[in-house]
């Protein structure tokens, strides 16, 4: 197993910007139920945290499994849905959240997807968005950080499944001697 590497992102300023969040779509959207539909697998612990930071209103949570990567560290350009909603969105507020965009082929995919079910409104939500590696255009309404094109991990995101659990989030690294420098577990 390949080291964590450089810490980037501390739980402290991940958990001070998620609250940040919060409060921006708390103020955005007027009462009724809010719709988190949180990508699977790398958005679990986002949608946690994000989900228990929303103080005014009613937030339902559903997820959904889209596969785009496997186990390599470059995007295979494939796309597919492998779980979706339990639930019909339509008329509904409806914010995805997601841990990264990086391409955006997942998110414009998983936006043109969803809008097809009608909506009242659908806005996209990301932790980490890496800019410089767009490929597909997509619109995002909320960004966490936006960060260089390097491999990141922890706070939800893996390398072949490893350190989604770290709560930092982790430049990648191959040397053995940064292994697990500043993260906490
Ligand atoms: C990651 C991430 C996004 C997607 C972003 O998921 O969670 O869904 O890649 O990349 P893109 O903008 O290039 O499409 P991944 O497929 O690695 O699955 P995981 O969340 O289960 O780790």
């Amino acid at each position: 197993m390949p080291s964590a590497g450089r810490l980037l992102l501390s739980s402290e300023q991940i958990q001070k910007r998620v609250r940040e969040l919060a409060a921006q779509i708390d103020a955005d959207y007027a009462d009724g139920p809010i719709y988190l539909i949180s990508v699977l697998k790398g958005a679990f612990m986002f949608v946690a945290d994000l989900s228990r930071a929303l103080k005014k209103r009613s937030v339902r949570i559903e997820f959904m499994a889209i596969s785009s990567y496997g186990n390599q560290k470059t995007s295979s350009g494939q796309v597919k849905v492998t779980h979706d909603l339990d639930v019909n969105i339509e008329g509904h507020n409806v914010l995805i959240v997601e841990d990264i965009i990086d391409s955006g082929v997942t998110l414009s995919y998983l936006r043109r997807i969803l809008e097809q079910r009608r909506p009242k409104s659908l806005e996209i939500v990301t932790l980490l968005d890496k800019p410089e590696r767009r490929v597909a255009p997509v619109a995002v309404k909320y960004v966490g950080f936006r960060i260089p094109d390097q491999f990141v991990v922890g706070y939800g995101l893996d390398y072949a499944e490893d350190y989604r659990n770290l709560s930092d989030i982790c430049v990648l690294s191959s040397e053995p001697e940064l292994r697990l420098e500043g993260v906490s577990l």
